[in-house]
Order: C-alpha cells, then structure tokens, then sequence
C-alpha cells in the first residue's frame, strides 16, 4: 500500500510540473514573446524551453501512468451492522459485480479490512462504474452502510488485472465455499484462512488423514502455513511430527506445545532394527546412498543371511566381511562401502546405534525434528525415512494413531523410486489415522504415485513452468489457473478441498476476522 501511494504521488507531482511550466510558458510568451528564464535566446529560440519542460513533464506523468492509475479506481468501505449482515452484502455485491460483468470487462477488488477492531470490505472499482456501484449501494440500505474510501489504498493497475482473475476465482465460488465450510468450525477442523470476501475457511481433521499437499516457490509461504497447520493440529487434540529440514519450526510454533528433538547434539539415536519388520530398509538405503541394482541385492542377501544383525553399522560391516569375492563380488562390496561411508562417521554413529530414542509426541502437542542439526544431507534424509518408517510401524501396532507428520521441502527427503512403506502409508492409513503433509517447492521431481494420494491441495505462487503444469494438472482447474498460480502474492494459496468442487482463493492466517 505504501508502494501504491508513492505511485499515485509521482503522477500528482508529473501533472503539477505539467500545469506549473506550462501556465510559465504561456504567461512567458504572452508578456515578453520569449521564455523568463535567462537563456541566451539568440542560441534557444523562445518556443524551445517550453517544449523542453512539455516533454519532461509528459515523460513523468508516463512513468506515473505505467506504474499506476490514480483516477481510474474509486473505493468504498462498506460496513455492516454484523458480520453475517456484512458477509450477506458482500455477496449480493458481488453477483451484482458478475452480473453487471465488472469482473470481467473490468478489474474490481474486494478487500477484506480490519478497523479499529470492526470487520469492514473495501471495494475498489474502475471510477467510471462508480455512479452504478453507488446506486446499487444505496439500494441495500439500510442493511449496510458505506463512505468514499481512498482510492489510494487501491490495487495498481498491474495488480488489478490479477484483480481481475481474484475476482473470477474469489468470488462467488469462495463465497460459497466459505459458507458451506464454515460449519466446520469447531473441535473437527482446522482454520486455515480467509477468502477475499472474509470467509473463514477451513479443513477437516478427517481431511489430514487423507493427505495435504502444500506447494509452491521458495519465500511462497508454504512453511507458515504448514506452522499454522500444525499449531492448529494440536489444539484439537492430534499429534504433530514436524520433519524440519531447515530448522525454521522452533522460532514459528508456541513454546507451550512444541518439543523440538535435535538429533545429533541430544544424541538422539534411531534404530532402525529396532522393528521386526525388515521391509523397505534396502529400498530406502538404495534412495539415500544412490546404490546400484547389484549393490541392492548383494545387501539384501546379507541382511536374509544374517538375521540378528544389530544395527546399520553391522550391517555394512557384514557386507564387508562377506565371503563371496567371486564374479565382481569384490568391486561391489568396495563401492558399497564407500558410498555408505557417512554411516560410520561420527554422526551417522550418534544417529544410528543401538540404543532408539524413537518417541511419538503426546496428544496435542508437536514434535520438531530439527534436521539442520544433521550436517550431511544424506543423513539428514536417512534418518527422516528411518524415523517415518518407525511412525509406520507404530500405526499398525497402535492404530487408529491420531497423527499428522509435517514433511517440509519434502523433494528432499521422499525417496525418488517408490518404496514400499511410503506407497502403502499414503494408501492405506485413512483408517490408521496417520496423515502426511507433503511440503514442497518442487511438485514435479515428487514421484507421482505419492502426489495422486494427497487429497487437499494448498497451492501458493508457483513459478516454475513444470511445476505450475504438474499443479494444474492436479487441481483439475481451468487454463487460467496457471497465470493466477504465478500472480499469488505471499501467504496466498488456492486450496482444493476433497468435498469441495472447486478450487478457492485463500489468504493463509491463523486470524480470521476474528474467529481465531
Ligand atoms: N500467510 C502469511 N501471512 C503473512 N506473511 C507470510 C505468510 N506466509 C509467508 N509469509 C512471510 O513470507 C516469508 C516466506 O515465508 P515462508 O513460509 O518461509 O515461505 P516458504 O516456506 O514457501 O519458503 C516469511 O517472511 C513469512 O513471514
Ligand atoms: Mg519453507
């Protein structure tokens, strides 16, 4: 808004040069046949200063116009004498808007405001509209009430016409959709945010057990709305895992509900024998340490050969101390060990021993894995797979498990081939209650399989061209969608809902208009 004022007083300052060197060169001209100023006419011919600030001025009031358009859009603030009342006008405007076609033909802008702690919407129309829009206004009387507001806190015109696409997206569907799912308020859902028109807008608990995918650029604002998410979890009672892959959750989620688990500085070590269930241990060390299809079976067939095998270290050891030196034997269990060489640093030894330090966090409360406490990514991914497949285990064993695990810049850590645990866990756990949250900046390098089971879908500014295909595509939206996605401005998302027919247009807080 501050931009926008900057803007609208470069274009006043350009029409007031404008007029001021013009009025000077007339008067100039008329009195004395040449310019006021003392210029040696003999060298600049009267009409030449004149011209001169004519095109300064023109050049400003340009540059002015190009990046916004004072005059153009008119504002009001409507206010109602409730919220319901207000949200009541709010439509009716609206549909008034769509069937008048001004949000199509033309940009308008409803913005939901708070003021002096009352719920307002500012709407901001082209001014040629403006004796309509007042008409239609005074009709609603005595429903609600509006004054002139300044049209400086309008959109700009690069921003209206993204107005524009809000205003087909935001309007009557959001609308609805706030109102069909604000009966979800309450212990079984999560608020996640506002529409435009000051809808609150939110997701059912039932909703994270069937899988949330949170997309969109890095700076987008996909790791607040995950915090949001999850502080939200808690406070209807479920259990939080954060896989936290930069360690931005402790300085995001209350104190008084969060734990934060830093793995290597608390010796936090993970077994991941520590569960009869051998399934998907090869296939995840596969992923992480990038093994070839002979080095895969060759630890496999360790593993079947050695039953008891304590912990990873033993079993690379095991591979090593492999008495089959045949065929190319030799050259594998070398390239093995290298790769997997950063099990028996110092880290992957404080990661992975004996002991397992595996806990759920209690009911309604969240756990931060802090995995920038790991320095090398490869174990930083090994022990977010490890600690996932042991969180599997423990839903069979205790289901239904009440829990939702957060996986942020989740490109990193699910395994690019599809392992057999993660698959199952994304198709199965409906009635386990386990739900992920996949967060990522890169849709497309997510192995499909795994995108097609997360049901809801937050999707803030995208750029990337195959990413936005990946996201269209998945939303089931129109072509238009593809523009809006990079037109969202931060902490913006469109959300697609499992029961909801059609994507909406969200401003992500964890206020709504009061309804917190
Ligand atoms: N819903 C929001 N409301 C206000 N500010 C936001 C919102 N979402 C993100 N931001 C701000 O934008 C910046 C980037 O957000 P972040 O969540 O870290 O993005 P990402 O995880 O996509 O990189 C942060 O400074 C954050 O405070
Ligand atoms: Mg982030």
């Amino acid at each position: 808004m501050l931009g926008r004022s900057k803007k609208n007083s470069l274009f006043e300052k350009g029409l007031l040069v404008l007029s001021v060197s013009f009025g000077i060169a007339v008067i100039s001209v008329i009195m004395n046949g040449k310019t006021l100023m003392p210029v040696n006419t003999g060298i600049l011919p009267s009409a030449i200063i004149p011209a001169l600030a004519l095109t300064v001025s023109l050049v400003f009031v340009l540059k002015a116009r190009k990046h916004g358009r004072k005059g153009l859009m008119k504002s009001w603030i409507i206010m109602g004498s409730s919220t319901d009342g207000l949200r009541e006008a709010t439509k009716l405007l609206v549909s008034f808007l769509k069937r008048r076609s001004l949000g199509t033909r033309n940009a308008f802008y409803l913005l939901h405001v708070i003021r002096n702690g009352e719920e307002h919407v500012q709407l901001c129309a082209p001014g040629n509209t403006g004796s309509l829009i007042e008409e239609f206004l005074s009709s609603l009387k005595p429903e609600i009430e509006y004054k002139p507001g300044k049209p400086a806190d309008c959109p700009g015109e690069k921003d209206a016409a993204r107005a524009n696409i809000h205003g087909d997206v935001a309007t009557r569907e959001a609308v609805d959709a706030g109102e069909h799912n604000a009966e979800l308020a309450g212990k079984d859902s999560v608020l996640i945010g506002c529409t435009y028109e000051g809808s609150p807008v939110y997701i059912a608990k039932k909703d994270f057990f069937r899988h949330v995918g949170v997309f969109g650029s890095t700076g987008s604002g996909k790791t607040t709305t995950c915090s949001i998410i999850a502080s939200r979890l808690a406070g209807i009672g479920v259990r939080v895992v954060v896989l936290d892959w930069h360690g931005e959750y402790p300085g995001l989620l209350p104190p008084m509900v969060t734990n934060v688990l830093r793995p290597v500085s608390m010796q936090m070590s993970i077994n991941p024998f520590a569960i009869g269930d051998r399934e998907s241990l090869v296939d995840i060390l596969v992923d992480v340490f990038d093994l070839t299809l002979p080095q895969a079976s060759l630890l496999s067939r360790v593993l079947r050969e050695n039953e008891d095998l304590p912990t990873l270290q033993k079993l690379l050891e095991a591979t090593m101390n492999n008495e089959d030196n045949g065929g190319w034997n030799r050259e594998i269990k070398l390239a093995i060990a290298r790769r997997m060489e950063p099990l028996l640093s110092r880290e992957g030894t404080v990661l992975f021993s004996i002991k397992n330090s595996f806990a759920l966090p209690e009911k309604g409360s969240v756990l931060v894995i802090d995995l920038s406490d790991i320095s090398s990514n490869r174990l930083r991914k090994l022990y977010s797979l490890m600690y996932l497949r042991l969180i599997y285990a423990e839903a069979i064993k205790k289901s239904p498990l009440e829990t939702v695990v957060i996986i942020d810049e989740a490109h990193n850590i699910l395994p690019k081939t599809e392992v057999n645990f993660i698959a199952k866990m994304l198709a199965e756990v409906r009635k386990m209650m386990l739900g992920l949250v996949i967060s990522t900046q890169s849709p497309s390098s997510i192995n499909p399989e795994y995108l097609k089971n997360l049901n809801t879908k937050i999707v803030h500014r995208v750029v990337n061209g195959a990413d936005k295909r990946v996201l269209v595509e998945s939303l089931g939206g129109p072509g238009k969608l593809s523009s809006l996605l990079s037109s969202l401005r931060v902490g913006d998302a469109i959300i697609s809902l499992p029961d909801s027919p059609k994507p909406q247009l969200v401003k992500i807080t964890s206020v709504c208009g009061g309804q917190g």
